[in-house]
């Protein structure tokens, strides 16, 4: 099995902004397409948001937003990214960085802020179990506001994990490598879109919609994102 955490702890470290956020190959273009992506996909951000970013690396996305919203929490679950993170972004007054993950959100619940927009960027392919993501949803029902939209952006789409994992024969890699991409591929918590669909409303989610990710980007042809509102 992928150990994901030792794998992102090293990454921390990267000189490259972007490959801290496993998109090595973009560049800054693409992180404002990301940024724009995200803004619509909500409908707007807002000057009175409440935001909560969840996977938020050395906080790239937060300082983007920052000026765009009244307060960001922003949380990862590797030391090394939140460490860095906090250099990052002190200057950015009204963002708050700390050491928390899903599923259990335990320093988040403890909080009294109830947020109105919340990025889950690209994190939830890294849980254990379609179990967790079902804790994961109920614990931001609980952290969020009535009128709170949450995104969750770039979920692996266990639908197309078949035809995904076969493109990797066409590749050309040695048998090595092949091996070891597949068990990475494996590794991922691919998602079956219809069991979100049984969980939403019982977690007080009224809304509920599957998106594509962005066609710039070359995860759209395996993976989707999808927002809940109340
Ligand atoms: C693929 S990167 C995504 C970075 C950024 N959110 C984006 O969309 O580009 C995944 C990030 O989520 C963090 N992460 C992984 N599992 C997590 C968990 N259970 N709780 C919180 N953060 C987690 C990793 O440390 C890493 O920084």
């Amino acid at each position: 099995m992928v150990d994901w955490k030792l794998i992102w702890d090293a990454r921390a470290s990267s000189s490259n902004p972007f490959e801290t956020m496993g998109r090595s190959d973009n560049s800054i273009f693409d992180f404002l397409v990301l940024m724009d992506d995200i803004q619509r996909k909500f409908g707007g951000i807002f000057q009175n948001d409440q935001m909560l970013e969840i996977g938020c690396g050395i906080g790239c996305i937060a300082s983007y937003y920052s000026p765009w919203v009244a307060r960001i929490s922003c949380i990862d679950n590797s030391d090394a990214m939140v460490s860095r993170a906090k250099m990052n972004l002190k200057s950015f007054l009204n963002v708050n960085c700390y050491n928390d993950s899903i599923p259990k959100l335990s320093k988040t619940l403890g909080q009294s802020t109830r947020f109105s927009k919340i990025i889950v960027g690209s994190v939830l392919q890294y849980l254990n179990s379609f179990d967790e993501v079902i804790e994961t949803i109920s614990n931001l029902s609980l952290v969020s506001q009535s009128s709170c939209k949450i995104l969750f952006t770039m979920n692996p789409d266990l639908s197309l994990k078949d035809e995904y994992m076969k493109s990797y024969k066409t590749l050309n890699l040695d048998s090595d490598r092949l091996q070891k991409s597949l068990e990475i591929e494996n590794s991922r918590l691919w998602i079956d879109f219809s069991q979100i669909e049984m969980i939403a409303e019982q977690s007080g989610f009224t809304h509920l919609q599957k998106l594509p990710v962005n066609s710039a980007f070359w995860q759209s042809n395996h993976m989707f994102d999808f927002i809940l509102a109340k």
